[in-house]
């Protein structure tokens, strides 16, 4: 392994753009050291601007490539539990953003490709790396509140993706409320045992005719007893909402939406200020360095990675089992959507 680990980066989309600026400008033990796209414009560009030397126009490239150390699979959802599984082989370390995939049969077939191979995995969960939702995680932990009572989570978008990113992206519980089910699991430290989800298209008729839903809230029971919401809309006019709050016996730890300034305005009409970080290329930029950090560190000197494969597996368990309960109008428990689930709830 040269001095600098050396990464491919696997779709130059949104995602694959904020990973490999933040590698190339500020992760000093990292080089892109080649970019993949079926899009060739979009990984030109990204080249440009990063100074990556490889552009490949086909993923196995970068597979076949001596060169890379380990991937970051940044392209669409519906492509991840293959490519992990051809990284593996290939014997590529592998950072994949959420979700790892939209089926348990395709996420076993991949990380039983990782274990047999032996090399890093990491799920791109990054508010884990936020610190706000660390300190809430620290005061659980610690028991600074005391015994958790009540977690309440809200994570609102400013707007919808387009149609065709809703048409693969598995549905808004796989794809956005996905966070929220890690966040749960991470602050409380806890698994879910069961979620009763009621669910709407309140924003948009277009993600209802592509079989979708905008609006939802959640309810999760916890194996210690705890209960939690989860409060997702595909549309806040006041831009990312994103906030917690945990109520234990001691007393309750919230965290607010992050603001560009903390500036007041005060006129005859009103006291104001401005809107909070519009998205989460804005709010959560610290949260996707800390996470690809420790993820350069975990490859670079032998540690495991701090989200694992079971970390990705578990709130897809999560999603499907939301789905199920919103399609079938009950409370539904995580042992009906996943056999493993129930066994890791036995024990
Ligand atoms: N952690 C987060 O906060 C976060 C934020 C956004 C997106 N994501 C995840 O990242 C993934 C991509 O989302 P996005 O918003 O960047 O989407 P996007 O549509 O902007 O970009 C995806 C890119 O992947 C490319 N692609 C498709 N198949 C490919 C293949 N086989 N090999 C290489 N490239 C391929 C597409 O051409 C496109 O350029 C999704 O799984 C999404 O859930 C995570």
């Amino acid at each position: 392994m040269s001095s600098k680990l050396q990464v491919g980066v696997i779709g130059a989309g949104r995602i694959g753009k904020v990973h490999a600026e933040t590698i190339t400008f500020r992760i000093p033990d990292a080089t892109v050291a080649a970019v993949t796209d079926p899009n060739g414009t979009v990984a030109e560009v990204l080249a440009q601007r990063c100074g990556i030397p490889k552009v490949y126009a086909r993923t196995e490239e970068v597979f076949a490539d001596p060169a890379i150390d380990a991937v970051l699979i940044c392209s669409s959802t519906n492509t991840h539990a293959d490519l992990i599984t051809q990284a593996a082989k290939a014997g590529k370390h592998i950072f994949c953003e959420k979700p790892v995939d939209h089926t348990l049969e395709k996420i076993d077939a991949a990380l039983e490709a990782v274990a047999q191979v032996g090399v890093k995995l990491q799920v791109g969960f990054n508010r884990r790396f936020d610190s706000n939702f660390a300190r809430v995680r620290e005061a659980i932990r610690s028991g600074e509140i005391g015994t958790p009572h009540l977690l309440h989570i809200i994570s609102r978008d400013p707007g919808p993706p387009p149609i065709s990113y809703v048409k693969v992206s598995g549905g808004m519980f796989l794809d956005m409320t996905i966070h929220d089910f890690d966040m749960a699991r991470f602050l409380m430290g806890e698994e879910v045992t069961e979620i009763y989800a009621s669910a709407a298209v309140r924003v948009d008729p277009e993600i209802g005719k592509a079989g979708d839903v905008d609006t939802a809230l959640l309810v999760l029971r916890f194996a210690n007893g705890t209960i939690g919401t989860i409060d997702n809309c595909r549309q806040a006019p006041y831009g990312y909402d994103q906030r917690v709050e945990v109520l234990g016996s001691k007393g309750s730890i919230a965290t607010d939406n992050v603001y560009p300034n903390r500036a007041v305005i005060s006129t005859a009409e009103s006291v104001r200020r401005d809107l909070p970080l519009h998205f989460f290329m804005d709010r959560y930029l610290d949260s996707f360095e800390r996470e690809v950090r420790e993820f350069v560190e975990a490859v670079t000197h032998d540690r495991p990675t701090p989200v694992n494969g079971a970390d990705g597996r578990v709130p897809v368990v999560m999603a499907l089992a939301a789905r199920k309960s919103y399609l079938e109008g009950r409370p539904v428990r995580l042992s009906e959507v996943s056999q493993e689930a129930h066994e890791a709830m036995a024990r």
